[in-house]
């Protein structure tokens, strides 16, 4: 079954909105050859912008403003939520390119998107659809409107064929920690040993999409904490820890800061930071009851 198919079961808007994106994603993968140099500007988090990073962000904006869907664009590479002249009320939040540090290494990247009625600084809860786009050696759109998790596959012919229906987070030993271990909170470390003894085994590519595709789909969990000097993270809850977080607790898993659900969080600025736990019900348990006790 193709994308346009599957997505009949959503309202128009919401179904054309996530065809556009999915046309944008192929847009953008096919820059990966050509657009390989580092530009020489900073975003507003003091990180280093990749040409790429830049040019997927122009991509989105562009596309998504001629689109007449979308009211309120808030993009991890700008600084403040842009507003279009649109018949349509939806509110889109974008990691354009998500572990852009990776491209120059050929490793897997994506694009990651919040959808929303109206306001985008509103909790995750509210979202009415999220969805990302993984360039790896194949090109995957895992996607929820809150009826299941989808995931499609880009085939040579440019369609989006279902390659699996109704995903579900399984049980699994996998963890993928951020941050580093010297600059842990007493919590954190008390629980990445739990997992440890436990014969968690490490997989952490330095793409928090990548990564928590990987969870997704073998289980496990994805962190990246506060940490000493830095207690609410380095991701970033309306790009990053929300339509991740939303994705994977429609799958049946879970999203939290480390003491409660992160989608019940109202940000209260774009740029607003969050500790990530993503991944299986128990280990999200497991932390939120270590950092109660404690
Ligand atoms: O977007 C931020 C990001 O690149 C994530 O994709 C990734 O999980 C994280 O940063 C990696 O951070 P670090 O380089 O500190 O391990
Ligand atoms: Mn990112």
């Amino acid at each position: 079954m193709l994308l346009e198919q599957h997505l009949e079961r959503c309202d128009n808007d919401l179904r054309l909105l996530i065809l556009r994106i999915a046309e944008s994603c192929k847009t953008i993968r096919s820059g990966f050859a050509s657009r390989q140099a580092c530009s020489d500007t900073e975003n507003v988090y003091g990180e280093k912008q990749m040409a790429l990073d830049k040019w997927a962000d122009e991509v989105l904006i562009s596309d998504l403003r001629a689109s007449g869907l979308v009211k309120y664009l808030a993009s991890e590479e700008q600084p403040e939520i842009l507003e279009f002249k649109s018949k349509g009320n939806l509110g889109v939040t974008m990691d354009p390119l998500d572990g852009s540090s990776l491209i120059g290494v050929n490793l897997a990247v994506g694009t990651i998107i919040g959808i929303f009625r109206g306001n985008v600084l509103s909790p995750g809860r509210e979202m009415v659809a999220a969805m990302y786009v993984l360039y790896g050696p194949l090109t995957t759109l895992t996607y929820t409107a809150r009826k299941g998790v989808h995931e499609f596959v880009l085939n040579p012919e440019g369609n989006y064929v279902l390659q699996e229906e109704n995903i579900r987070i399984p049980e699994g030993n996998i963890f993928a920690p951020g941050a580093l271990r010297k600059e842990y909170l007493p919590g954190h470390l008390k629980w990445i040993e739990r997992l440890e003894s436990e014969g968690y085994k490490i997989r952490f590519s330095g793409s928090f999409v990548a990564d928590v595709h990987q969870i997704l789909h073998k289980g496990g969990v994805f962190t990246y904490p506060g940490f000493r000097g830095k207690e609410n993270g380095k991701l970033r809850l309306l790009f990053e820890g929300n339509p991740i977080g939303f994705i994977v607790t429609e799958a049946g898993g879970a999203a939290s800061n480390g003491r409660g659900n992160i989608l019940e969080i109202k940000p209260e600025k774009v740029s607003q930071r969050t500790p990530v736990y993503i991944g299986g019900k128990r280990e999200i348990k497991l932390i939120e009851d270590i950092n109660r006790e404690a």
